[in-house]
């Protein structure tokens, strides 16, 4: 028997089959396009996903020489947030508009203002408001495509519309549902209040179920689709940021897990829901019952260091060419480690496309600080990873305000492959840093997820505990000094922000 988990991406979808060893039997990726009709805009043809959802499916099960009835549970999870609206008939509307859509900062003040002030927000729906969010994009709807508004009877997130396309059914779950910001998340059920406020009708919401519970089975038509057999039990699934954090067994609280991709996301799982206070952290329901997560994310954190790998160290002498090239991060975090703690007064700050957490300014800007002619190209690469690591500490730091207790850290993305940049992120959270068995991400996580829906696993943490395991450890060092040199260079990157801050807004404009 397996369990088949699929994650719907921003640029692509993943298909993967574990058995109940947890262990991966094959995986797929399809790709599809993104387009971006003008400036700010992001959108995708939700029939691009079903199709590469069906090419992905058939792959993951020819390549696993599995048949459709070996399947016995399907997980579903992919990018959160977006807007995908059909008519009564069940016809797409218009074409889904993403996550990192940038459209709607008027709709999101529309928000703020209808709520009255950010406590009352932060007690409907937990969150403010910002561009990526599901319900400003309704609004931008309604104010500008008035006629396709008027044929909305179903919205739907993306990862949903791959439920219905399987089965018929609208269904979705806490943990995305948290980022429509239409969910009362303390409660985990739709927020009938703020639906009143924003004039949104009720009926247009899929049931929301928890992440493990079965909210659909694989129709006659899919079955024909797909490969898969008609009937198989489809689970809710979750987001895809709390789907990895499962895939990395991050679903107790005082185990937090760091991401390192592009963006930086810092995920703590909560066992009570928190106390609302104004923080740049955002508040989420997670896969699990009675268990909440916060998520800090910086926007540029491994894509800072690309940054720094295509166009600073170019002219690197050890690096034929750098562009393109991943092992260059090799050597550039090698080199980073012969330069003391604080590159010698050398400081970076890592908002090359704005920040989200801690400082939710979309005008941030990135900088090098502190220049001297003693600095070299290793200073500079030392700088730009202390600076990234030092950002995602604030996130943590923010999160240990707000009660949270900090055990173990688990380590995911590219990032996480260097040894270098682990023992930096030990030394400068202050906590062990931990890499585990399994790197396959949100589609691992809601193929447990789907384990549990079946029954094969009482709970998701019982899943979690089966099959995950600590493969690495990373101390903090011993060594005061270090602690009292990254001490002090925290201390100085902290520093930066606020004093740049109006330079920032000025440039922006
Ligand atoms: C979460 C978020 C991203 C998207 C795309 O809030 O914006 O994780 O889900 O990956």
């Amino acid at each position: 028997m397996t369990l088949l988990g699929i994650d719907l991406g921003t640029t692509a979808v993943k298909a993967l089959l574990i058995n109940e060893a947890g262990e991966t039997l094959a995986s797929a990726t399809v790709e599809y396009p993104l387009s971006t009709p003008r400036p700010l805009w992001s959108e995708q043809d939700p029939a691009d996903w079903w199709r590469g959802t069906i090419e992905a499916i058939r792959q993951v099960l020819t390549k696993a020489g599995a048949s459709g009835a070996d399947v016995r549970g399907i997980g579903l999870s992919g990018q959160m947030h977006g807007l995908t609206l059909l008519d009564r008939a069940g016809n797409v509307l218009r074409p889904a508009i993403l996550w990192n859509d940038q459209r709607t900062a008027a709709q999101c003040e529309e928000m703020m203002r209808r709520a009255g002030s950010p406590a009352r927000m932060r007690e409907l729906i937990a969150n403010i408001p910002n561009p990526s969010y599901t319900a400003p994009k309704i609004l931008w709807v309604r104010e500008n495509e008035p006629h396709t508004y008027e044929r909305i009877a179903h919205i739907l997130l993306p990862k949903d519309y791959i439920r219905y396309k399987l089965s018929g059914e609208f269904a979705t779950e806490v943990g995305d549902a948290t980022g429509m910001a239409l969910l009362d998340v303390r409660r985990r059920t739709w927020s009938d209040e703020m639906l009143g406020l924003l004039d949104i009708p009720r009926e247009w919401l899929p049931l929301c179920a928890e992440s493990h519970v079965p909210t659909a089975r694989v129709s006659q038509a899919a079955a024909q689709e797909t490969g898969l057999a008609a009937g198989t039990p489809i689970v809710g699934g979750s987001g895809d940021q709390p789907a990895a954090a499962v895939g990395l067994g991050s679903v107790r609280e005082g185990i937090v897990n760091v991401t390192l991709g592009t963006s930086g996301v810092v995920f703590a799982s909560i066992e009570h829901y928190p106390p609302m206070r104004d923080t740049a952290i955002e508040v989420f329901c997670h896969a699990v019952p009675e268990t909440w997560f916060f998520m800090g994310v910086m926007l540029s954190a491994g894509g800072s260091l690309r940054w720094h790998r295509d166009v600073v160290a170019s002219g690197h002498p050890n690096l034929v060419s750098t562009a393109g090239n991943n092992d260059a991060y090799d050597v550039l975090l090698a080199d980073a480690a012969t330069i003391p703690i604080g590159a010698e007064g050398l400081a970076f700050l890592p908002y090359l496309t704005g920040e989200r957490t801690p400082h939710r300014d979309p005008l941030a800007r990135g900088a090098f600080v502190g220049l001297t002619l003693r600095h070299t190209q290793a200073h500079l690469a030392r700088a730009v990873v202390e600076g990234i690591s030092f950002g995602l500490r604030d996130s943590i730091e923010l999160m240990r305000e707000l009660g949270l207790h900090v055990n173990e850290v688990r380590a995911a993305g590219g990032g996480a492959r260097s040894a270098i940049w682990r023992q930096m992120l030990a030394d400068i959270f202050e906590a062990d840093i931990a890499l585990v068995n399994s790197t396959e991400g949100g589609a691992f996580g809601v193929a447990l997820l789907a384990g549990v829906g079946i029954g094969l696993w009482r709970d998701t943490r019982e899943a979690c505990d089966a099959v995950i395991r600590v493969t690495a450890r990373t101390s903090p060092s011993s060594d005061p000094a270090v602690r009292r040199q990254y001490a002090e260079a925290y201390a100085r990157f902290r520093d930066l922000y606020p004093a740049l801050k109006p330079t920032f807004a000025r440039l922006g404009k």
